[in-house]
């Protein structure tokens, strides 16, 4: 094997291999697609259940100080009067007298021009309205009136059905200060800008956490937060080097915030948001107690005190986790084919943890006897690992099919297996290949994939 490039993939590199293999296809492609929506294929969804699992791991079920739930996707209007974003969550957009497209007033220089697309909006000589406020939220009708009265919206973000719920959640639960309520769900925006691919979508899903603290506490749990987040990003293989923590400079930050994080990652299209880590103080819980009624304070029955726990909300998207993931692993080097001469080779570098298949299975020719032993190999891989089984094309061909969906092990059964009760182990990253008894194939196939697991710094 030759060193590897260094490959920093287009966003259209991703695209197509998203598309060609099965990780993402366009929305309603047969009717000419659907703006900045997009459908997760075979591969695509084996990779969002391993991230949000993961998550979940991380985040729920490794610790006692955090419990999970799942809020309805539409709520009841005073939801989104008391958080705020129905006065204030809006997007400037101006408007082309010229084109009658309609641009992000914050982002014409990102823009192109629809009639001509090597100019901006602003170079391209047509006349643009002054900017107005454009809400991101989605209006809908709840029930069969479509009148004023039973206007509602589309969650915007996750984390609002998290505190009009603080209440229910700890006399449930009887959890204590600190503590966090976390959960993954769609959320919903009428993005202006949407030609990011997975990155910036009309409808997209969040992995948000709640944790709530004693206002004196908020500096200490926000670093925790921070670390733990950056950790996490890590561990699912991200290099370290393509990540960085930004912190939101007074003119960014919200109204309620007192300190705000952005974790970005250097995308294809430069660095990004990937999470957002916030002390939303203790605005949410007062808020929503004010438009209820409710009274949503805490009391420390050890203490006695009564107050409005600070919140430290660390809201992650699934989709930008996985366009991480995707642009991160990408990577192109020099494999020898069938003939043995050196051809380019694309690959997939996914940590095991995240890769939608983690080991393949072949018999080196559809032959019977071969092809029986290399299913029931198969067959006993399944369950603990993602599988696949392929005897089509030649042996070379199916390598590369693997490499290009991020397989980090491929096992093939030949005619020797028959007589030695061995296989071979081929590993992605190294092409080494080790022969190994059948029974010991469960063995051999941990120990590497721990090793693949490392982090690639
Ligand atoms: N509750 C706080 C909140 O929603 P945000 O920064 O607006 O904060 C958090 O969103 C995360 O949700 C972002 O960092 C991003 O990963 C994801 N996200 C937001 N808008 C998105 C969109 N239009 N498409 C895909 N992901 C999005």
């Amino acid at each position: 094997m030759t060193e590897p490039t260094a490959v920093q993939p287009t966003l259209n590199d991703i695209v197509a291999l998203c598309k060609r293999r099965g990780f993402i296809f366009p929305s309603s492609e047969i009717y000419g697609g659907f703006a900045a929506s997009w459908d997760y294929g075979p591969l695509g969804v084996e990779m969002k259940n391993c991230v949000k699992s993961l998550w979940w791991q991380d985040t729920v079920t490794s610790r006692d100080d955090v419990v999970g739930m799942d809020g309805a996707v539409t709520t009841h209007p005073r939801v989104w009067e008391a958080s705020g974003h129905v006065e204030g969550f809006h997007d400037p957009l101006v408007d082309c007298k010229t084109c009658g497209h309609r641009f992000r007033a914050d982002k014409l220089d990102e823009e192109c021009c629809p009639l001509k697309p090597s100019k901006t909006p602003r170079e391209c000589g047509g006349e643009l309205t002054p900017p107005r406020d454009f809400s991101l939220m989605f209006k809908l009708h709840w029930g069969p009136v479509e009148d004023s009265a039973n206007i509602t919206y589309l969650r915007p973000e996750t984390c609002q059905t998290i505190f009009p719920n603080f209440k229910n959640v700890l006399t449930a639960t009887r959890m204590r200060v600190p503590f966090g309520i976390a959960q993954i769900g769609k959320s919903f925006r009428n993005e202006i800008t949407t030609k990011a691919f997975i990155f910036r979508q009309r409808e997209f899903e969040q992995m948000e956490l709640e944790y709530f603290v004693h206002p004196s506490e908020s500096d200490k749990w926000f670093a925790f937060w921070l670390e733990r987040r950056r950790q996490w990003y890590l561990s699912l293989g991200v290099r370290e080097s393509h990540l960085r923590l930004r912190q939101h400079g007074k003119d960014e930050l919200a109204h309620y915030a007192k300190d705000c994080y952005d974790v970005e990652y250097k995308f294809p299209m430069g660095w990004s948001e990937l999470e957002g880590i916030a002390n939303r103080t203790d605005y949410d819980l007062r808020r929503h107690s004010e438009f209820s009624k409710k009274d949503l304070s805490y009391r420390d029955d050890l203490t006695g005190e009564k107050y409005f726990p600070w919140v430290i909300e660390s809201s992650a998207g699934v989709d930008r986790t996985i366009l991480v993931l995707l642009s991160d692993a990408y990577d192109i080097d020099q494999a020898p084919n069938d003939k043995g001469e050196m051809e380019e080779r694309l690959v997939l570098r996914f940590s095991p943890k995240v890769a939608p298949v983690t080991v393949a299975v072949f018999p080196l020719f559809k032959k019977p006897g071969l092809s029986e032993l290399a299913r029931q190999i198969e067959h006993s891989l399944r369950g603990p690992y993602r599988t696949a089984y392929d005897e089509t094309g030649n042996i070379g061909k199916r390598y590369r099919r693997q490499d290009e969906i991020g397989t980090p092990l491929c096992i093939t059964v030949d005619y020797d297996s028959l007589e030695d009760h061995a296989v071979t182990i081929r590993n992605r990253d190294t092409m080494r290949q080790i022969r190994v008894s059948v029974d010991q194939i469960h063995q051999a196939v941990a120990d590497q994939l721990k090793e693949m697991e490392k982090p690639r710094g």
